[in-house]
Protein backbone atom coordinates (compact mmCIF):
# COMPACT_ATOMS: atom_id res chain seq x y z
CA UNK A 1 0.00 0.00 0.00
CA UNK A 2 2.82 2.61 0.85
CA UNK A 3 4.21 2.51 -2.53
CA UNK A 4 0.95 3.70 -3.88
CA UNK A 5 2.78 6.90 -3.96
CA UNK A 6 5.56 5.60 -6.53
CA UNK A 7 2.53 3.67 -8.14
CA UNK A 8 0.48 6.20 -9.51
CA UNK A 9 3.43 9.30 -9.56
CA UNK A 10 4.94 6.63 -12.11
CA UNK A 11 1.73 6.07 -13.81
CA UNK A 12 0.75 10.02 -14.07
CA UNK A 13 4.18 11.02 -15.40
CA UNK A 14 3.38 9.02 -18.57
CA UNK A 15 0.33 10.78 -18.55
CA UNK A 16 1.25 14.26 -18.12
CA UNK A 17 3.70 13.47 -21.17
CA UNK A 18 0.91 12.59 -23.48
CA UNK A 19 -1.23 15.52 -22.11
CA UNK A 20 0.81 18.50 -22.47
CA UNK A 21 1.79 17.53 -26.51
CA UNK A 22 -2.07 17.09 -26.74
CA UNK A 23 -2.54 15.07 -30.03
CA UNK A 24 -6.04 14.38 -29.12
CA UNK A 25 -6.54 18.32 -28.17
CA UNK A 26 -8.63 17.24 -24.97
CA UNK A 27 -6.33 19.65 -23.57
CA UNK A 28 -6.41 22.85 -25.78
CA UNK A 29 -2.89 23.64 -25.33
CA UNK A 30 -2.43 25.64 -28.33
CA UNK A 31 -5.20 27.22 -27.71
CA UNK A 32 -4.77 28.47 -24.07
CA UNK A 33 -1.23 29.73 -25.75
CA UNK A 34 -3.47 31.57 -28.17
CA UNK A 35 -5.54 33.04 -24.95
CA UNK A 36 -8.60 31.12 -24.46
CA UNK A 37 -9.76 30.07 -20.88
CA UNK A 38 -9.59 26.55 -20.58
CA UNK A 39 -11.98 26.40 -17.27
CA UNK A 40 -15.48 24.19 -18.05
CA UNK A 41 -18.78 25.91 -18.00
CA UNK A 42 -19.27 24.39 -14.66
CA UNK A 43 -16.44 25.54 -12.51
CA UNK A 44 -17.33 29.08 -14.15
CA UNK A 45 -20.64 29.35 -13.07
CA UNK A 46 -19.58 28.29 -9.91
CA UNK A 47 -16.20 29.83 -8.60
CA UNK A 48 -17.31 33.82 -9.37
CA UNK A 49 -15.25 36.41 -10.06
CA UNK A 50 -11.51 35.35 -8.74
CA UNK A 51 -9.71 38.49 -9.50
CA UNK A 52 -7.09 39.68 -6.73
CA UNK A 53 -7.51 36.39 -5.45
CA UNK A 54 -5.10 34.05 -3.99
CA UNK A 55 -5.32 30.50 -5.50
CA UNK A 56 -3.51 27.45 -3.80
CA UNK A 57 -4.62 24.86 -7.44
CA UNK A 58 -3.90 21.51 -5.56
CA UNK A 59 -3.09 18.52 -7.96
CA UNK A 60 -3.25 20.73 -10.58
CA UNK A 61 -1.63 18.35 -13.40
CA UNK A 62 0.58 20.63 -15.78
CA UNK A 63 -1.24 23.51 -14.69
CA UNK A 64 -3.56 24.64 -17.64
CA UNK A 65 -6.50 25.28 -15.09
CA UNK A 66 -3.95 27.24 -12.46
CA UNK A 67 -2.98 29.31 -15.24
CA UNK A 68 -6.71 29.93 -16.67
CA UNK A 69 -7.12 30.76 -13.00
CA UNK A 70 -4.08 34.21 -13.17
CA UNK A 71 -5.28 35.11 -16.26
CA UNK A 72 -8.55 35.57 -14.99
CA UNK A 73 -6.71 38.00 -11.80
CA UNK A 74 -5.75 35.43 -9.19
CA UNK A 75 -2.30 34.89 -7.82
CA UNK A 76 -1.77 31.19 -8.02
CA UNK A 77 -0.20 28.64 -6.33
CA UNK A 78 -0.23 24.75 -8.31
CA UNK A 79 1.40 21.46 -6.47
CA UNK A 80 1.43 18.44 -8.09
CA UNK A 81 3.69 15.11 -7.61
CA UNK A 82 4.34 14.65 -10.82
CA UNK A 83 7.53 16.07 -11.78
CA UNK A 84 7.16 15.80 -15.71
CA UNK A 85 3.47 17.98 -14.74
CA UNK A 86 5.50 20.64 -12.81
CA UNK A 87 8.35 21.23 -15.40
CA UNK A 88 5.49 21.05 -18.12
CA UNK A 89 3.30 23.81 -15.61
CA UNK A 90 6.58 25.92 -15.23
CA UNK A 91 6.98 26.25 -18.94
CA UNK A 92 3.51 27.33 -19.72
CA UNK A 93 4.19 29.29 -16.94
CA UNK A 94 7.21 31.18 -18.75
CA UNK A 95 6.00 31.09 -21.98
CA UNK A 96 3.05 33.28 -20.56
CA UNK A 97 4.18 35.33 -18.27
CA UNK A 98 1.18 34.39 -16.11
CA UNK A 99 1.04 35.16 -12.11
CA UNK A 100 1.67 31.70 -11.01
CA UNK A 101 4.33 29.05 -8.78
CA UNK A 102 4.42 25.50 -9.22
CA UNK A 103 5.90 23.56 -6.41
CA UNK A 104 6.23 19.77 -6.86
CA UNK A 105 5.56 17.52 -4.14
CA UNK A 106 2.15 15.18 -2.19
CA UNK A 107 -0.78 17.02 -1.73
CA UNK A 108 -0.25 15.91 1.99
CA UNK A 109 2.36 17.86 2.07
CA UNK A 110 0.98 20.68 0.54
CA UNK A 111 0.99 23.01 4.21
CA UNK A 112 4.30 22.11 4.70
CA UNK A 113 5.72 23.25 1.09
CA UNK A 114 3.28 26.16 0.08
CA UNK A 115 3.79 29.34 2.40
CA UNK A 116 1.19 31.88 2.90
CA UNK A 117 -2.73 31.60 3.26
CA UNK A 118 -5.33 31.08 0.43
CA UNK A 119 -8.66 33.00 -0.37
CA UNK A 120 -9.47 29.98 -2.02
CA UNK A 121 -8.50 26.30 -2.80
CA UNK A 122 -8.82 25.03 -6.11
CA UNK A 123 -9.61 21.19 -6.63
CA UNK A 124 -11.20 20.03 -9.54
CA UNK A 125 -12.11 17.08 -12.10
CA UNK A 126 -10.19 13.83 -10.90
CA UNK A 127 -8.26 14.40 -7.60
CA UNK A 128 -9.55 13.16 -4.81
CA UNK A 129 -9.60 9.22 -5.94
CA UNK A 130 -5.78 9.32 -5.93
CA UNK A 131 -6.14 9.53 -1.79
CA UNK A 132 -6.51 6.92 0.79
CA UNK A 133 -7.86 9.43 3.47
CA UNK A 134 -9.93 12.14 2.44
CA UNK A 135 -10.39 13.65 6.23
CA UNK A 136 -6.65 14.67 6.12
CA UNK A 137 -7.02 15.94 2.61
CA UNK A 138 -9.66 18.19 3.92
CA UNK A 139 -7.26 18.69 7.15
CA UNK A 140 -4.61 20.14 4.26
CA UNK A 141 -7.30 22.35 3.16
CA UNK A 142 -8.14 24.48 5.85
CA UNK A 143 -4.89 24.85 6.77
CA UNK A 144 -4.16 26.49 3.40
CA UNK A 145 -7.09 28.77 3.75
CA UNK A 146 -7.16 32.02 5.68
CA UNK A 147 -10.56 32.30 7.78
CA UNK A 148 -13.25 33.32 5.23
CA UNK A 149 -11.36 31.65 2.51
CA UNK A 150 -13.55 29.28 0.74
CA UNK A 151 -12.89 25.57 -0.67
CA UNK A 152 -13.88 24.75 -4.27
CA UNK A 153 -14.06 21.31 -5.33
CA UNK A 154 -15.47 19.91 -8.44
CA UNK A 155 -15.10 16.01 -8.99
CA UNK A 156 -16.72 12.80 -10.86
CA UNK A 157 -19.50 12.14 -8.71
CA UNK A 158 -18.81 9.06 -7.03
CA UNK A 159 -22.01 7.22 -7.65
CA UNK A 160 -21.03 7.43 -11.33
CA UNK A 161 -17.90 5.71 -10.12
CA UNK A 162 -19.11 2.75 -8.96
CA UNK A 163 -20.36 1.27 -12.30
CA UNK A 164 -18.26 -0.41 -14.98
CA UNK A 165 -17.66 1.96 -17.57
CA UNK A 166 -17.40 -0.81 -20.21
CA UNK A 167 -20.58 -2.49 -19.59
CA UNK A 168 -23.31 -0.94 -22.27
CA UNK A 169 -25.38 -0.91 -18.78
CA UNK A 170 -23.15 0.44 -16.73
CA UNK A 171 -23.54 -2.59 -14.12
CA UNK A 172 -22.21 -1.83 -11.02
CA UNK A 173 -18.83 -2.92 -10.19
CA UNK A 174 -16.80 -1.52 -6.94
CA UNK A 175 -18.19 -0.96 -3.38
CA UNK A 176 -19.08 2.85 -3.45
CA UNK A 177 -16.44 2.94 -0.27
CA UNK A 178 -12.68 1.85 -0.67
CA UNK A 179 -10.84 0.95 2.53
CA UNK A 180 -7.80 2.93 2.74
CA UNK A 181 -5.59 -0.02 3.00
CA UNK A 182 -7.25 -1.85 0.17
CA UNK A 183 -6.95 0.14 -2.78
CA UNK A 184 -8.97 -0.25 -6.42
CA UNK A 185 -5.86 -1.66 -8.15
CA UNK A 186 -6.32 -0.20 -12.17
CA UNK A 187 -4.85 -1.39 -15.04
CA UNK A 188 -5.55 1.22 -18.06
CA UNK A 189 -3.14 0.96 -21.03
CA UNK A 190 -4.14 4.47 -22.83
CA UNK A 191 -5.09 7.72 -21.23
CA UNK A 192 -8.66 9.05 -20.93
CA UNK A 193 -8.37 11.93 -23.61
CA UNK A 194 -8.76 9.58 -26.68
CA UNK A 195 -5.12 9.20 -27.29
CA UNK A 196 -3.64 6.31 -28.73
CA UNK A 197 -0.22 6.59 -27.17
CA UNK A 198 0.87 3.58 -24.41
CA UNK A 199 0.77 4.26 -21.04
CA UNK A 200 4.18 2.58 -20.14
CA UNK A 201 3.09 2.72 -16.49
CA UNK A 202 -0.44 0.89 -16.37
CA UNK A 203 -1.20 0.54 -12.88
CA UNK A 204 -2.80 2.57 -10.80
CA UNK A 205 -4.47 2.70 -7.53
CA UNK A 206 -7.47 4.63 -6.43
CA UNK A 207 -10.31 4.96 -3.76
CA UNK A 208 -13.86 5.62 -3.61
CA UNK A 209 -15.17 8.47 -1.15
CA UNK A 210 -19.06 8.55 -0.80
CA UNK A 211 -19.76 11.74 -1.13
CA UNK A 212 -21.43 11.96 2.81
CA UNK A 213 -17.50 11.38 3.94
CA UNK A 214 -16.12 14.48 1.62
CA UNK A 215 -18.70 16.46 3.00
CA UNK A 216 -18.54 15.33 6.91
CA UNK A 217 -14.18 15.24 6.44
CA UNK A 218 -14.98 19.15 5.39
CA UNK A 219 -16.95 19.98 7.98
CA UNK A 220 -14.48 18.07 10.30
CA UNK A 221 -11.95 20.16 9.50
CA UNK A 222 -13.56 23.27 10.22
CA UNK A 223 -15.36 24.68 6.84
CA UNK A 224 -18.74 25.30 6.99
CA UNK A 225 -20.67 23.87 4.25
CA UNK A 226 -21.95 26.94 1.39
CA UNK A 227 -23.03 24.56 -1.39
CA UNK A 228 -23.34 21.13 -2.63
CA UNK A 229 -24.30 20.28 -6.43
CA UNK A 230 -24.64 17.88 -8.32
CA UNK A 231 -24.26 17.85 -12.55
CA UNK A 232 -25.86 15.60 -15.67
CA UNK A 233 -21.87 16.37 -17.05
CA UNK A 234 -18.73 15.42 -16.49
CA UNK A 235 -15.37 16.71 -18.34
CA UNK A 236 -13.97 13.37 -19.88
CA UNK A 237 -15.82 10.38 -21.49
CA UNK A 238 -16.15 8.07 -18.59
CA UNK A 239 -17.95 5.59 -20.54
CA UNK A 240 -17.69 4.73 -24.90
CA UNK A 241 -21.78 4.90 -24.38
CA UNK A 242 -21.31 8.96 -23.32
CA UNK A 243 -21.82 11.43 -26.09
CA UNK A 244 -20.65 15.37 -26.28
CA UNK A 245 -22.46 18.06 -25.08
CA UNK A 246 -23.61 19.87 -28.36
CA UNK A 247 -22.22 23.58 -27.72
CA UNK A 248 -20.54 23.12 -24.71
CA UNK A 249 -16.78 22.26 -24.66
CA UNK A 250 -15.33 19.56 -23.60
CA UNK A 251 -18.17 18.25 -21.49
CA UNK A 252 -19.81 14.59 -21.64
CA UNK A 253 -23.57 13.35 -20.93
CA UNK A 254 -25.30 10.51 -21.14
CA UNK A 255 -27.33 9.43 -24.01
CA UNK A 256 -30.86 10.49 -24.64
CA UNK A 257 -33.17 7.29 -23.19
CA UNK A 258 -30.39 6.16 -20.25
CA UNK A 259 -32.26 6.77 -17.09
CA UNK A 260 -30.38 10.26 -15.77
CA UNK A 261 -27.61 9.99 -13.28
CA UNK A 262 -25.48 12.44 -11.45
CA UNK A 263 -22.33 12.27 -13.32
CA UNK A 264 -20.54 14.94 -11.37
CA UNK A 265 -20.80 16.91 -8.04
CA UNK A 266 -19.41 19.99 -6.83
CA UNK A 267 -18.45 21.60 -3.37
CA UNK A 268 -18.24 25.30 -1.78
CA UNK A 269 -17.27 25.57 1.85
CA UNK A 270 -15.81 28.78 4.02
CA UNK A 271 -12.50 28.54 6.80
CA UNK A 272 -14.97 29.61 9.65
C1 LIG B 1 -6.84 14.23 -13.31
S1 LIG B 1 -5.47 15.17 -12.81
C2 LIG B 1 -6.14 16.60 -12.07
C3 LIG B 1 -7.13 17.25 -12.85
C4 LIG B 1 -6.80 18.59 -13.42
N1 LIG B 1 -7.91 19.43 -13.15
C5 LIG B 1 -6.60 18.47 -14.92
O1 LIG B 1 -7.33 17.72 -15.57
O2 LIG B 1 -5.76 19.14 -15.43
C6 LIG B 1 -4.92 14.37 -11.34
C7 LIG B 1 -3.60 14.95 -10.85
O3 LIG B 1 -3.38 14.51 -9.51
C8 LIG B 1 -1.99 14.35 -9.34
N2 LIG B 1 -1.81 13.53 -8.13
C9 LIG B 1 -2.25 12.28 -7.88
N3 LIG B 1 -1.94 11.90 -6.62
C10 LIG B 1 -1.29 12.96 -6.05
C11 LIG B 1 -0.73 13.19 -4.77
N4 LIG B 1 -0.76 12.26 -3.81
N5 LIG B 1 -0.16 14.38 -4.52
C12 LIG B 1 -0.11 15.35 -5.48
N6 LIG B 1 -0.60 15.19 -6.74
C13 LIG B 1 -1.21 13.99 -7.01
C14 LIG B 1 -1.52 13.72 -10.64
O4 LIG B 1 -0.16 13.89 -10.88
C15 LIG B 1 -2.40 14.47 -11.65
O5 LIG B 1 -1.71 15.55 -12.20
Amino acid sequence: MDDYIEINRRNWNDRAAIHVKDEAGGYRVQAFLDGADNLHDIEHAEIGDVKGLRIAHLQCHFGIDTLCLARRGASCVGLDFSPVAIAAARDLQARTGLDAQFVEGNVYDARKLISGDFDMVYVTWGAIGWLPDIRRWAKVVSALLKPGGRLYLLEGHPSLMTLDEKTAELRPAYDWRTPEDRPLVMDEETTYTGDTAKLAHTTTMEWLHPLSDVVNAAIGAGLRIDALNEHELLAWQFAPLMVPVEGRRRMWKLPDGFPRLPLAFSLMATKS
